[in-house]
């Protein structure tokens, strides 16, 4: 292994992560010649091989299972040390990866551009997607932190809530409901539903909710994005719950209403967690300072003042990739 370099390393995590040598090459703007040839010099010199091919799949062998683990390490204690000397320098460099659920996605992306234009050198990766998918990042320990709805105890994470996230019920504005006062469970459940899908945390609440009270939803259609179920309600095919966050900067504020339900708002939170016994990168842990010490602005985007808001650019968010 003495004479393997960091270079074949990199080229066979991209493989690894990518199961492709196509796109790891794309990826790394090298030729496929190239990348064939880094992996040859590397299992020559381990001595086993790291890949079998299955038809066109390409699959990890047992050996390349570790290696991609070492690989993972060594990558990782090289961005913090990356890192430690930026700091150093008096500089915050280096890369964030975020994941948070979908409903998150409403008010992530304006902190980051905040975030980023405080930091410029730190670039950040952004995943969007849903409640199920989220904890299995956060157990697997993917990424650097995670923004979600409330963690169950079986997950092993810190956890500490930094905004308030308000769930309404949501019919389209020309709804006979629209103008009534302190309507009733009863009367929501006489109503077509548009649920979210199984695994959102948005999902979970609202059955929580209504099976607290020993109340059953007509659900008339589910749905996994939260934009679909805003369309679907302003084209009067039923009503839902959301999080309020979710009506934000929307164009499409004036076809929906939110209805005064008791009971409602279901008062749930926002929280940043990352997986217990990991070692928060500098980068990781400037970004938590900045949640916890960015009261005025979180309260703006906890959207208790109306609609409008201010974007700033995401020029340093290196990539957002959503499921929905
Ligand atoms: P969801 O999560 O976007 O998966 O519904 C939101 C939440 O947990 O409140």
């Amino acid at each position: 292994m003495r004479h393997s370099t960091l270079r074949q390393l990199e080229v066979f995590e991209a493989i690894a992560r990518l199961k492709s040598f196509t796109r790891a090459a794309e990826e790394l703007f090298l030729t496929q010649p190239t990348v064939s040839m880094q992996i040859k010099k590397l299992t020559q010199e381990i001595g086993l091989p790291l890949f079998e091919q299955v038809g066109k799949k390409i699959y990890l062998t047992d050996a390349g299972t570790e290696l991609y683990k070492t690989c993972l390490g060594i990558f990782d204690h090289f961005s913090r040390f990356e890192m430690i000397a930026s700091d150093m320098k008096g500089m915050k460099s280096g890369k964030l990866r975020i994941a948070v659920v979908t409903t998150a996605k409403y008010f992530t992306p304006r902190l980051l551009g905040m975030f980023c234009q405080k930091y410029p050198n730190i670039d950040v990766a952004l995943k969007v997607t849903n409640r199920e998918h989220i904890l299995e990042r956060l157990t697997g320990n993917q990424d650097d932190l995670y923004i979600l709805g409330q963690i169950p105890d079986a997950v092993d994470a810190v956890a500490e809530i930094f905004l308030d996230n308000p769930l309404v019920v949501l019919a389209s504005a020309d709804h006979p409901l629209a103008n009534e006062k302190k309507i009733t469970i009863e009367r929501i459940c006489d109503e077509p539903f548009i649920m979210r899908e199984p695994g959102s945390g948005t999902r979970i609440a609202t059955e929580h909710f209504f099976s607290g009270h020993n109340k059953k939803l007509k659900v008339r259609m589910e749905l996994g994005s939260n934009e679909a179920i805003k369309q679907t309600v302003a084209g009067r095919l039923g009503i839902a719950v959301l999080s309020r966050h979710t009506l934000r900067l929307d164009a499409q504020i004036g076809q929906l209403a939110i209805l005064d339900v008791v009971g409602f708002p279901i008062e749930r939170h926002w929280y940043f967690a990352y997986s217990s016994g990991k070692q928060l990168s500098i980068v990781a842990q400037t970004f938590l300072n900045y949640l916890r010490e960015a009261a005025d602005l979180l309260e703006d985007l906890s959207c208790r003042h109306g609609t409008s808001g201010h974007c700033p650019l995401l020029k340093n968010v290196a990539g957002i990739s959503s499921d929905t």
